[in-house]
């Protein structure tokens, strides 16, 4: 019954967004509202979006540029192009070697990865089939026992992993009602292989919003991992210019500027009217990633003019990935790297650091 994977891609998937139909005829009921869904009534989910698309550019012409350089730095180590794969969970219920065909694709494609604390396939397994010098970042849940957070961290840190990215905006994930109207469970042979051996923490259903406050991390616990690796520590889910400011003074290395893809709290504002306030806060002093409703090259460049140093994209490479495995990832990178590219190109944009506010359109 199931349907085989895209090989090769078919001439109407020009854009990401083309995949969508095509992973959703792949994937089970369950697993489509988990992946594409968003947390109740999804107005931040589709502001995510809506909110590049009123956003215009200020095209130029006539500029003498040499090429086009998208190559971007991060914490000492060159990426191909300012976009990273965000951190997503289960990447088993899209494709059989879950986040190992990622990693393939990733690598083919030029873009970083950050693995999933809630990975459906070992971190230690991923990262040996990453391959270097495509950079590997590890997304950390804090867990109910801190020695077995620090064990995750070792873990990260030994599979040789070069950036931890800390979820900060999902203590617990919201009513996902798309998730509960489709009766989404994980299937069989489908769970978080990184957390296997541990005791398992509480869930919302088991313990209620109490327990999983009792080990959401605060401020101290963000001094308290500071402590124990040298890796850089990247704030995932900051929206508040305020909260900014104090990871400055914790000595955060990073932020990205989230809403979790609008599956935590309904209402949000998109991340790109989130991005500006943050900016200024931060002011250059450490790098601000941006990832949510990231379809475009020309979303990039938005981002980019808005402070972002880089973006994660998250639906477009699962959906790529569910529909045409590896090769899909590698496909959906390498649209957005292009149309990057031409977007640079038409806004006079040589380099990533050319990306400015006056690529924007203003009245
Ligand atoms: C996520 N996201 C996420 N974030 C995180 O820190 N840890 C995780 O395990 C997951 N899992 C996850 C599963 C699924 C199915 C989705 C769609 C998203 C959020 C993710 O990292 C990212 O913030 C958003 O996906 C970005 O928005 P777009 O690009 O999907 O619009
Ligand atoms: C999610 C969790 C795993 O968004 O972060 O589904």
């Amino acid at each position: 019954m199931s349907l085989p994977f895209l090989n090769p891609i078919p001439a109407q998937i020009a854009a990401v967004a083309d995949y969508e139909p095509f992973a959703r005829e792949r994937l089970s009921e369950g697993a489509w509202a988990y992946y594409a869904g968003g947390v109740a009534d999804e107005i931040t989910l589709r502001r995510n979006r809506e909110a590049f698309d009123t956003l215009l550019l200020q095209g130029r012409a006539l500029v003498d540029l040499p090429g086009i350089d998208t190559r971007t730095t991060l914490f000492g180590k060159i990426h191909a192009a300012p976009l990273l794969l965000a951190p997503v969970a289960y990447q088993k219920m899209a494709h059989p070697d879950g986040e190992l065909a990622t990693a393939l694709g990733a690598a083919a494609g030029g873009a970083g990865m950050i693995v999933s604390t809630e990975a459906s396939v070992p971190l230690e397994e991923i990262a040996r089939q990453a391959e270097a010098p495509s950079p590997l970042w590890f997304q950390l849940y804090f867990r109910p026992d801190r020695a077995v957070t620090a064990d995750l961290v070792r873990r990260a840190e030994a599979a040789g992993y070069q950036a931890l990215v800390v979820t900060v905006d999902a203590p617990v994930n919201g009513p996902r009602n798309r998730q509960q109207r489709a009766g989404f469970a994980l299937p069989p042979g489908v769970g978080a292989a990184n957390l296997a051996g541990y005791p398992p923490a509480p869930t919302f259903a088991g313990g209620g919003l109490e327990e999983l406050l009792a080990f959401a991390p605060t401020w101290k616990d963000i001094a308290w991992l500071r402590s124990l690796t040298p890796l850089p520590i990247l704030l995932k889910g900051v929206l508040s210019p305020d909260d900014a400011a104090l990871a400055l003074k914790e000595g955060v290395s990073g932020l990205v500027v989230s809403n979790h893809g609008g599956r935590t709290l309904d209402t949000l504002p998109a991340t790109i009217e989130a991005l500006p306030p943050i900016a200024d806060r931060v002011a250059g002093q450490i790098p601000l990633l941006l990832d949510g409703g990231i379809r475009r090259g020309t979303d990039i460049v938005k981002a980019l003019a808005l402070g972002a140093n880089a973006v994660l994209i998250g639906r477009p490479y699962l959906f790529a990935l569910a529909a045409a495995g590896p090769l899909g990832v590698a496909h959906a990178v390498t649209i957005l790297r292009t149309e990057l590219a031409m977007a640079m190109a038409l806004t006079g944009c040589a380099r990533i650091a050319d990306i400015s506010p006056s690529v924007l359109w203003k009245k």
